[in-house]
């Protein structure tokens, strides 16, 4: 059967949207344009909706924009990871800023709030998951087609530490054949600590083989995870460690940490002195205590979050520093802190992930905490649990824009309350 042949429509482009698309409007409806820049002119080809309009396969642009440039990486324009790579720099800047003062104002926060951007230097991703795809004879790290399922092998990454790339490119080629889907890295202070997710566990041949596989691709630990299946060490060289202020800590396999070293230092200089002043910190959402741990020695803390291995690792890591935290396992969303549970605090750190922390911020507008400082991945959860905070009596002092997902729709900030 002959396939319908698709409508092709010249528009113009108005701005960039919120996920770095370009936004044009023709015969009434809202297109998206990957790849195009505001002030361009395109031939594109509608395709299937999107919210409130629809994506646009960019055919031709017909007049570029002066604020174009050729992107550093060669598979930036069908890779998902970086959106916004053929932008002058100022122009990315200035979008991912002005996003970020859009989605404050839509909860009546002024831009008056918002610190100019900082973003992170290419090649500082110390954390990633690469999917894996066939190549030629053998298989590839790759990642997602933007607004895709589709895989995107790729042998080059701007943004990530090139160990990573390296070790993802080995395991990859060894491991491909044996059905592995995707492959978590974290280049820690005594090497890479990888973790494979499978369909399967190894064959007994494979597990054996594991061991020689970890030490060639340089790896401090090597953990496998099935699916459906618990997480467990296939090898290990090396307790992948992690140094958080005071503390040198051993990572759980999978645990969190910040995406890049450039973010994790920035953050923390930026609560540091918001928090100079509190006796009795929570640090909430805490993960392994990145944050926490880096506002000792001084006030009292105490940690919150669901995972236990990340609590143990963090109470564990606290006793051989020497140091009296506590580091409590507990889902913040099934179990909420109450105004209660936070009258002995005085100051907060939260960073909570990417839905947010509504609850939280519920008790917390009840509680007599003074200052939190709230480390967001999301400005849009971030800002509706805003709102709550201020209804509930607290400033917003400032937001500061940390940019660690570079070239990416992805944001993160740090932002100020005290009690009015
Ligand atoms: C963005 S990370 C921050 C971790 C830590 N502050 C850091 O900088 O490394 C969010 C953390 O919240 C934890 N988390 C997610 N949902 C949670 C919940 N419902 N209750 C408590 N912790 C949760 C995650 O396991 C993760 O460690």
């Amino acid at each position: 059967m002959a396939r319908k042949k698709r409508q092709r429509l010249e528009v113009m482009i108005d701005a960039l949207g919120a996920r770095g698309d370009g936004v044009a409007h023709a015969g009434g409806q809202t297109l998206f344009v990957a790849g195009a820049l505001a002030g361009e002119r395109c031939l594109v080809e509608p395709g299937q909706k999107r919210g409130d309009g629809r994506e646009a396969r960019l055919i031709e642009r017909l007049e570029g924009s002066p604020q174009r440039r050729e992107p550093p990486c060669p598979h930036a324009s069908r890779c998902g990871g970086c959106v916004l790579q053929h932008a002058e720099p100022e122009l990315y800047t200035a979008w991912k800023h002005s996003s970020l003062v859009d989605t404050l104002a839509r909860r009546g926060f002024g831009a008056n709030l918002v610190a100019p951007l900082e973003s992170a230097p290419p090649a500082s991703r110390r954390r990633l998951r690469f999917a894996v795809a066939r190549r030629n004879q053998g298989y590839s790290p790759a990642f997602r087609a933007g607004h895709s399922h589709d895989l995107v092998a790729i042998d080059q990454c701007m943004i990530a530490d090139s160990c990573l790339l390296e070790a993802a490119t080995r395991l990859c080629t060894a491991l491909g054949p044996a059905g592995i889907r995707e492959i978590e890295l974290t280049a820690t202070t005594s090497g890479i600590d990888a973790l494979v997710m499978a369909s399967s566990d190894p064959d007994l041949a494979l597990a054996e083989r594991l061991p020689d596989l970890a030490r060639e691709a340089g790896l401090a630990r090597l953990a496998w995870k099935p699916s459906g299946g618990p997480v467990y060490v296939v090898a290990q060289q090396a307790e992948p460690a992690m140094r958080f202020g005071p503390v040198s800590l051993t990572l759980p396999p999978g645990a969190f940490v910040q995406p890049t070293e450039w973010g994790e230092k920035r953050i923390v200089s930026l609560i540091r002195p918001l928090l100079a002043n509190c006796d009795n910190i929570a640090d909430l959402y805490a993960g392994c205590g990145a944050l926490g741990f880096a506002l000792l020695p001084g006030p009292k803390l105490s940690m919150f979050e669901s995972v236990d291995v990340m609590t143990v690792a963090a109470r564990t890591a606290a006793r051989l520093a020497g140091l009296d935290i506590t580091a409590t396992t507990r889902d913040l969303e099934i179990q909420p802190l109450i105004a209660s549970d936070l009258e002995r605090f005085d100051g907060v750190v939260l960073d909570p992930p990417r839905n947010g922390a509504r609850s939280t911020c519920e008790a917390l507008a009840m509680s007599g905490v003074k200052t939190i400082a709230y480390v967001s991945c999301h400005p849009g959860s971030f800002s509706r649990d805003a709102r709550i905070l201020a209804d509930g009596g607290f400033a917003l002092e400032r937001v500061w824009p940390v940019d660690q997902f570079l070239w990416s729709h992805h944001l993160e900030l740090v932002a100020h309350f005290v009690r009015r």
